[in-house]
């Protein structure tokens, strides 16, 4: 495997404080490069769950951390399906990992020939392609200008529909690019695979789970920890953590979002979009 770059990690372990003989949640294993700092913060008594809607990834990040395997116990659920109560801290680093950006089978890159698929969760739920072949030209031309903020949604969603059956990744990134001009050098069907890859695993409508329930699952004094990429996410986030602290449930640690340093971009570029909330739960919830 390439060197696996966990995003903003010696700030994720300084916002959660661990205690070593705590409790906590890493909602997103990943390739289990999180889980594996904090496992080695504990010490006897200590727990993690790592947890991830991702069976492969779950197999990935239990191999890269097996030194801590007795800390360590693995889950597979989506945000909407954790139900833990009593952690000191959860943390979430939101989106895909880059293997599964990179692998060619799960259908998310553009860059290579693959099923178009995209769904982190391949047990269940519609593919990639089973939206896009089924539904109608202003749906398609929505989503790609809510969730892609793409501008040229309208003009896309008729070539995309006019190209049907669209079948794999590099049939809908060239329908994209003779549909619209290059505009510069990030390949036009870049904003159009995002909002694809939101669609297909409900990302807003997950994050919105985890932040309705993440306050429950943190004791009072517990940390919560979310690392978004995305301007819709980071919003959510915000506002959620403003909502809690306007209720006295939460102080907020980060008043602006913690961002990677010029090092950390310049070492692992797409840590570029970054940005790290946390919260201290109040200790009188
Ligand atoms: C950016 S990666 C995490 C990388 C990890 N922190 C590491 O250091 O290796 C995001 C992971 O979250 C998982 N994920 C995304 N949304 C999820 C959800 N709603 N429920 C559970 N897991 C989710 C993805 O399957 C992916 O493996």
């Amino acid at each position: 495997m390439a060197q696996h770059y966990p995003v903003l990690l010696a700030e994720t372990l300084e916002y959660l404080a661990i205690n070593p003989t705590g409790t906590y949640l890493d909602c997103t294993a990943g390739l289990g490069g999180h889980t594996t700092a904090i496992a080695a913060q504990l010490t006897q008594g200590g727990r993690l769950i790592s947890n991830d809607r991702d069976p492969q990834s779950l197999e990935m990040a239990m191999r890269n951390s097996a030194e801590f395997s007795e800390r360590i116990e693995f889950q597979h659920a989506e945000f909407s399906e954790l139900s833990l109560t009593g952690l000191d801290g959860l943390v979430a680093d939101l989106g895909v990992s880059r293997f599964q950006l990179t692998d060619p089978e799960r259908g998310f890159s553009f860059q290579s020939e693959g099923p178009l698929d995209m769904r982190m969760d391949q047990t269940r739920g519609e593919t990639a392609a089973d939206l896009l072949n089924n539904s109608s030209e202003n749906l398609i031309a929505d989503w790609l200008y809510q969730l892609g903020e793409e501008r040229r949604a309208r003009k896309i969603a008729r070539a995309l529909v006019r190209a049907r059956p669209i079948r794999s990744t590099l049939h809908l990134a060239g329908v994209v690019e003779r549909a619209v001009p290059r505009t510069g050098p990030i390949h036009p069907a870049t904003k159009t695979f995002q909002a694809l890859r939101m669609l297909v695993n409900g990302e807003q409508q997950q994050l919105d789970a985890l932040l309705e329930r993440a306050p429950k699952m943190v004791r009072p004094g517990g940390r919560i920890v979310i690392i978004s990429f995305h301007s819709l996410e980071d919003r959510k986030v915000k506002d959620k953590f403003k909502e809690m602290a306007r209720l006295g449930d939460a102080s907020i640690l980060t008043k602006k979002p913690v961002v990677p340093s010029e090092r950390e971009v310049r070492e692992n570029p797409p840590s570029r979009s970054a940005k790290l909330r946390a919260v201290e739960t109040a200790e009188s919830l």
